[in-house]
């Protein structure tokens, strides 16, 4: 798609040497060249051939709304609900989620104390004490160790599962429905229109809650496309909403078509053909899937270790393409770097073909994140209309990590991706950019200096598309002149 035979039509430009923020590299400049060919089968591109400046690596970025099934369910559902604080509810879960973080590991907590009890003893050094007997100086150490106890605890962060019973289940469909369905769409998007020959049959969804991930899923290949889908989720009653909503609002134990679950077994298969339900995740990977989900799910984990293991599992069951996402918090984006890192370690030191794979998005590289050696994270962002009508178009941000298995192909040209918002100003546009070096670069295209069509397609460019350009360090006599023509920007 990402074809490399048009290289030789780029044209080049020049990556500016304002500082537009210190995050993005303008020391040692690239040279940008477009593909402005755009992998079109014609020997070059005009603006007159493309008036909009279209190009293979815009997305979609419309305000995503929920499908018309979907909304009935929820109506439904809602309708026949008693609780009258399920909006302030949902209030509250939704910021408790958005600021959640992974539970501090035992050598950070150890961390931290050394800490504080290095700080209290600077603060109140010892007095001569030799007058006291060891039972009052033992008194006296036990009130300093309690102390420090409670500094500690009050400076730590308390990681606390969230239950997800009945109440908080309806309270996570009117908090994070609209949102999570958005969020997913979008990314599978990119994967429809990157990966126009990906058809998946089977998916496989983790912390599957009220089952966002199938109906993102079906909105982008249809209905009937998935033969098998594989729900795993702790919570019964999370379970038993996502069928609830599957079943167009009507509670499976309710429906007179179906057999109540079995909850000795705590697990049950949904009477819809391919679907299932269960608590835990299976024991073998023997069974794959076209496409493996887990949303918002990693931060749920009591630990770093089942954080890793369950991305293993989730690794070994994928045959196509495995995505994480989480909201755009700093934790968040750093809990979906460690699964990157550790999976990507993986696929380089293992023989094992089925650990082999790279990241298909949103990273243009395999290197370090440059965004772990500073404190903003890299997320994106979705446009969704809320559930609650008359109200305003949303805004979500996240983080996530699409990989896919085995290698990458020759024509994936692997184009930075777009990482902060594109600056649009009337004679220019500025794109802040991670490239296939694992760098931040930041280039500025101009009408001076760019022809119309790379100003087309830049302005067209939005937060988290890819820019169709390869960059290039220049030789020196290139630098020379390019700061000369610079100080006319
Ligand atoms: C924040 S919800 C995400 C729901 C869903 N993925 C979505 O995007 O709508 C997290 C879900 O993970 C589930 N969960 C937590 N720990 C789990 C575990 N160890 N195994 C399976 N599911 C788990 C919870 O029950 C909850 O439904």
């Amino acid at each position: 798609m990402f074809s490399p035979r048009y290289l030789h039509m780029q044209s080049r430009i020049y990556v500016s040497s304002k500082n537009f923020n210190s995050s993005f590299s303008t020391s040692s400049r690239p040279i940008a060249k477009f593909d402005v060919s755009n992998g079109k089968d014609s020997d070059s591109q005009t603006s007159e051939l493309n008036p909009k400046g279209k190009h293979l690596g815009v997305f979609s970025h419309s305000t995503v709304k929920l499908p018309e099934q979907l909304k009935k369910a929820v109506d439904k559902i809602l309708s026949s609900c008693t609780d009258t604080n399920l909006s302030q509810n949902a209030e509250i879960l939704k910021n408790h989620l958005i600021f959640k973080k992974p539970p501090l590991t035992e050598t950070k907590l150890q961390e931290i104390k050394v800490r504080f009890t290095e700080k209290l003893s600077a603060a109140h050094p010892s007095p001569d004490n030799s007058f006291l007997s060891a039972e009052d100086e033992k008194k006296i150490q036990n009130t300093l160790k309690s102390k420090i106890q409670k500094v500690v605890s009050q400076n730590t962060y308390r990681w606390k599962p969230v239950i997800y019973n009945e109440a908080v289940a309806l309270t996570y469909l009117v908090a994070r429905i609209a949102p999570e369905y958005a969020t997913l769409y979008q990314i599978f998007q990119e994967i429809c229109s990157r990966d126009q020959n990906f058809q998946p049959q089977t998916l496989f969804d983790f912390g599957s809650g009220i089952g966002s991930a199938l109906w993102s899923a079906k909105s982008c290949w249809g209905d009937k496309t998935f033969k098998e889908v594989f729900c795993v989720d702790s919570s019964v009653d999370m379970n038993n909403l996502a069928l609830a909503l599957i079943q167009g609002g009507v509670w499976p134990n309710k429906a007179s078509d179906f057999n109540p679950i079995d909850l000795d077994e705590k697990e049950f298969s949904s009477t819809i053909k391919g679907l299932y339900f269960r608590q835990f995740m299976p024991a073998s990977s023997a069974v794959k899937y076209d496409l493996v989900v887990c949303a918002h799910s990693l931060l749920e984990l009591p630990s770093a270790e089942l954080r890793l293991q369950i991305a293993l599992s989730l690794w070994r069951k994928s045959q196509g393409y495995l995505v994480f996402v989480e909201h755009g918090s700093r934790a968040a984006f750093e809990v979906i770097m460690e699964v990157r890192d550790f999976l990507l370690s993986l696929s380089e030191g293992n023989k094992e073909s089925n650990l082999q794979g790279y990241v298909f998005a949103p990273c243009p590289n395999k290197t370090r994140c440059p965004r772990l050696a500073e404190t903003t994270p890299c997320n994106f962002e979705v446009k969704y209309e809320p559930l609650q009508i008359n109200q305003r178009i949303q805004k979500e941000r996240y983080s996530y990590l699409v990989l896919k298995k085995g290698q990458r192909p020759d024509e994936d040209l692997q184009w930075p991706r777009v990482v902060r918002p594109v600056l649009v100003r009337s004679g220019h546009v500025i794109c802040r950019l991670c490239t296939q070096e694992g760098k931040l670069e930041e280039i500025v295209i101009t009408r001076a200096k760019n022809s119309k069509l790379e100003n087309l397609m830049a302005r067209r460019t939005k937060w988290g598309d890819l820019l169709p350009v390869q960059l290039s360090r220049p030789d020196t006599t290139e630098l020379e002149c390019t700061l000369e023509d610079e100080k006319n920007l």
